[in-house]
């Protein structure tokens, strides 16, 4: 059985990466998969709002900081930013959450990137789970800041136009080396089991439901990963998770 594998969310804007990435967390945790490791690679970082915690600095901050500041005497430089990458993560119940930031500053640091490679690899090895919300772009991975992952989940709804843009997203993952066969479609906000039919042949791995709970958790500002149990997305995110299960493990 495979140790740690990462499941990466992308998709178009206000697909529901967030919201798929937290509630796919949410399951892992109750499954006993914890700690999971979240990444949130989305430069306008939200997913530690989905979560429920406070973020007070990203990994790129943290690597403007680290450079331009004095180091504690006796300190290395490279001591120093191990130490601080150490200190962005956000410890919690059953999950760590990383902040990345922006891939990189307007100077060079391709010593910190290379450290902080590093240091991002030594510590996705000690989850069973890492989940990243992703940006379109998926700059992260094509910088190496953040690996290839074992699975790349790309959502839109279940429009015509969206779906020619979840294929261009799928292009994007091929030209970064992402293998076709872990990229897996998912529709998001369905309603009424309305889903038409692809204009090719790329069927959705997932179909998640439009989901009343998901929406009154943006309205009032509550972690959407906390939803109930059984309200419609959390279902469907979890038969996801069991059907990436089968793919992975
Ligand atoms: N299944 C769903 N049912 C109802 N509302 C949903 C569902 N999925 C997402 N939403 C709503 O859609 C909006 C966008 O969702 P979310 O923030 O997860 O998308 P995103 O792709 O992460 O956006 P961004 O590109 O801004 O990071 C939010 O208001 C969210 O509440
Ligand atoms: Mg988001």
């Amino acid at each position: 059985m495979k140790e740690t594998f990462s499941i990466a969310v992308s998709g178009k804007g206000g697909t529901g990466k967030t919201t798929i990435a937290s509630l796919l967390v949410r399951t892992y945790i109750g499954w006993g998969r914890k700690p999971v490791l979240a990444v949130d690679a989305d430069p306008n970082a939200n997913f530690h709002e989905a979560m429920g915690v406070t973020v007070r600095e990203t990994l790129g901050s943290m690597r403007e900081e680290a450079f331009t500041k004095s180091i504690p005497p006796g300190m290395s430089r490279k001591e120093y930013i191990r130490l601080r990458f150490r200190q962005v993560l956000v410890e919690s119940e059953g999950f760590d959450l990383m902040a990345m930031g922006r891939p990189e500053g307007t100077g060079c640091y391709c010593f910190a990137n290379d450290l902080l490679t590093e240091a991002m690899r030594a510590l996705e090895r000690s989850y069973p789970v890492i989940i990243i919300d992703n940006e379109a772009g998926m700059e992260h991975i094509s910088r190496g800041t953040i690996g290839i992952p074992d699975a790349l989940l790309i959502v839109t709804d279940a429009g015509a136009r969206g779906r020619r843009t979840a294929s261009r997203i799928r292009d994007i993952g091929l030209s970064l080396g992402v293998p076709a066969e872990r990229m897996h479609l998912i529709i998001n906000r369905v309603k009424d089991h309305q889903i038409p039919p692809g204009n090719d042949n790329w069927l959705p791995l997932a179909v998640i439901p439009e989901d009343p709970a998901v929406a009154s958790a943006d309205l009032t500002g509550a972690p959407v990963s906390m939803i109930p149990d059984q309200s419609p997305a959390r279902v469907a995110v979890q038969h996801l998770a069991g059907a990436l299960d089968r793919i992975l493990l």
